[in-house]
């Protein structure tokens, strides 16, 4: 078999964990699940896992297809489950239904017509709790408003807010229409949004003024005026009034939410929609200066999202669950809204900063509303053990029983002080492996099943069927490094790229024929159980956010000043990576510290303030091979270690590499 992967042909089979500078997780400690959790947990020892695993892996067709008959309501049923003409997959073929209707309606022949489907709080402290009934009038209120704005299915909306119940409600409104929405995390600039907007034709911006996070305002409405500016597509921005700052109202164009809302009608069908029909496109960072629009459809999702709350967070009728992410990522999608929604959960929402106005703020909510599962990121915990052990400890956690990580790698430490300090040590922990391409999670632990291994994802879920693949497509076999893949498609699998299907295949596919390329390192031990260690390509994970080195450095070369620039990740403590930039500058005097800030200035204003960069080292070339390209490789090495022991034989000029690791030493 032959396997290309561009740009690092000369990368060893193994090692791989040294060669990008992924961290190398212990394997010592084991956690099984309690036999008390055991007795009430959803899947139950690791024959219920097993039963399910092996059911899916033998007869995936009829796995997926009976789940989606029980699980699921449906105008009509589909005609098969599944269409596979490599890389397009099709699940549940000439099936009828609708994503709101499964979040909200189903529900409301239930006891938990009157459930609180969101909790929410806002920073400052106000709260809403909105039932499943509530949550129903307001999300037809709203999609009556779009539909009086013209708006209908295959149309596409672009949802840029804080974290307010409207963002959900938004959300499932365009879903009821088949309008397809793409929420732009409220931290992107400008810039970024206009990229969006232009790249989807989007018809419709929904926004607010702003919101509140560290007692400040972030604006949002004058960066939808510079970016709608240049989006002829946009005939209707809506705005949802927040925070009451001043913000300018464009006649004709701009209104206001409330206004449009007022007295529309309550009843708003849900529309019939095909299986696969474009439900949401989310934009993520690749391995070019040009995010990737990934598309999620219909049913697929559905399932699967909606599968993995009850698989991997072991959902109850009676849990408050809080997922601390925001709607801005996949992890708010997936772990917010849609699963929890579809399976009839209270989902828990906070607009604000894990320390405002105290460190305590999570701990606070945590007991205030008795919340019974928490999935949030390693960073956080990182960020939040530095403070120290007093914060949590002053608060009753004790109705906690289930924690989850996503996002990176959690280190053993980190998982430790989790697991002990905020769990208690009574409640399991699921490292949760997936992607915005993947949908939902894929490589998780249950909990009521798996024993738990610090700093693993476990075992993957039903349908998954990971491997770990040495440079020429080889398994690499128990324990050694390599390549992950996904060897058989699942249904909330990313369906193409928005516009790029070329792109879809070359990506995700081209590299080990018939399989998903994850680009992860990973290992799978003797047990089975996965280990994923980081990225092998050119994307950034910084606080769990995806960044691509090329975005950062196409970014820093529109700057007047700026030459050439290289990107890299450099380990962090607390952000996993952090971003740093070599830069060369045209001929000209300049003030380096002045002109570092600035520029640090300027990525976040082309890119969005958390893509700032850490740190910009000036340097009077960039170490590149001799045809031409730069060897990120080296960078790395010089920011990790500061010495540069690899392989330097293409290197054009051996100069380079040396001045800047020294360079270093004089700092
Ligand atoms: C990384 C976030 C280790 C990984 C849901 C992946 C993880 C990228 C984990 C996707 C985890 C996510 N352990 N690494 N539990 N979860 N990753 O698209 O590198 O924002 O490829 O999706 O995050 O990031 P994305």
């Amino acid at each position: 078999m032959r396997l290309l992967i561009p740009n690092r042909a000369h990368v060893p089979a193994t090692g791989l964990a040294k060669w990008y500078n992924l961290p190398f997780m212990s394997q010592e400690a084991i956690y099984p699940p309690s036999p008390e959790f055991v007795s009430k947990a959803n899947v139950q020892g690791m024959e219920g896992y097993r039963a399910l695993y092996d059911h899916a892996a033998e007869k995936p067709e009829e796995f997926w297809g009976e789940l989606a008959e029980k699980e699921i309501s449906w105008f009509e049923k589909w005609n098969h489950v599944f269409e596979w003409h490599p890389p397009f997959a099709k699940w549940f073929v000439g099936g009828k239904l609708n994503v709101s209707y499964n979040c909200i309606d189903r529900h409301l022949a239930t006891p938990r017509k009157n459930k609180a489907a969101i909790i929410w709080e806002g920073e400052p402290g106000d709260q809403r709790v909105i039932t499943y009934q509530e949550l129903h009038r307001l999300v037809c209120r709203f999609a009556n408003v779009l539909k009086s704005r013209g708006l209908k299915a295959g149309d596409r909306s672009i949802v840029y807010m804080p974290m307010i119940p409207e963002l959900p409600i938004a959300l499932l409104a365009c879903a009821r229409l088949g309008i397809t929405h793409s929420v732009v995390f409220g931290g992107f600039s400008a810039e970024a949004l206009k990229a969006r907007i232009q790249d989807l034709d989007a018809a419709v911006v929904i926004t607010a003024d702003g919101g509140w996070r560290r007692g400040k305002e972030v604006k949002l409405k004058g960066a939808v005026d510079e970016a709608v500016a240049e989006c002829p597509s946009v005939k209707d921005v809506i705005v949802v009034k927040r925070t009451g700052s001043e913000i300018k109202m464009q006649e004709g164009r701009d209104h206001w939410w409330h206004v449009l809302d007022e007295g529309m009608s309550e009843d708003c069908p849900a529309v019939p929609l095909d299986s696969e029909h474009p439900l949401y496109v989310l934009y993520t960072s690749g391995t070019t200066g040009k995010p990737k629009g990934i598309l999620h459809t219909t049913a697929g999702y559905l399932l699967q999202t909606t599968m993995t709350m009850k698989w991997v967070f072991d959902l109850k009728e009676e849990d408050t669950y809080w997922c601390s992410a925001d709607i801005g990522w996949v992890t708010g999608h997936s772990y917010i809204v849609y699963g929890p929604l579809s399976a009839g959960a209270t989902t828990l929402m906070y607009e604000g900063a894990p320390d405002s106005p105290n460190y305590d703020r999570w701990w606070r909510i945590i007991a205030k509303y008795r919340v019974n599962i928490f999935y949030t990121s390693p960073t956080a915990i990182r960020a939040l053990i530095r403070q120290g052990e007093q914060w949590p400890n002053g608060h009753d956690l004790t109705s906690l029983r289930l924690l989850g990580s996503v996002g990176e790698p959690i280190n053993p430490a980190a998982w430790e002080w989790y697991h002990r300090v905020i769990g208690g040590g009574r409640c399991p922990i699921v490292d949760t492996w997936w992607q915005t391409e993947t949908g939902s999670i894929l490589i998780a632990p249950m909990p009521g099943a798996v024993p738990l291994k610090p700093g693993s994802g476990t075992l993957p879920m039903p349908g998954i069927v990971p491997e770990v693949i040495d440079l020429h497509g080889n398994p690499v076999g128990p324990g050694k490094e390599g390549f992950l893949i996904l060897k058989r498609p699942w249904p909330s699998m990313i369906r193409t790229i928005w516009g790029d299907p070329d792109r879809y295949e070359s990506q995700y596919w081209a590299r080990v024929p018939g399989a998903y390329f994850t680009g992860d390192a990973a290992r799978c031990d003797a047990d089975g159980y996965y280990w994923v260690l980081g990225r092998v390509d050119d994307v950034m994970n910084v606080s769990g956010h995806r960044l691509s080195t090329m975005e950062v450095e196409s970014a820093l070369v529109r700057h007047d000043a700026v030459a050439e620039a290289a990107v890299v990740g450099k380990p962090d403590e607390i952000t996993g990576q952090a971003v740093c930039c070599f830069v060369t500058l045209k001929k000209g005097d300049y003030d380096h510290g002045k002109l570092g800030i600035e520029l640090r200035q300027w990525v976040a204003h082309e890119i969005g303030s958390f893509a700032r960069p850490a740190e910009i080292r000036f340097t009077d070339a960039l170490p590149k091979t001799r045809s031409g390209k730069i060897m990120r490789r080296l960078l790395r090495e010089i920011v990790t270690s500061h010495t540069v022991a690899g392989d330097v034989t293409t290197l054009e000029d051996m100069s380079v590499v040396t001045n800047l690791a020294a360079q270093h030493d004089d700092d």
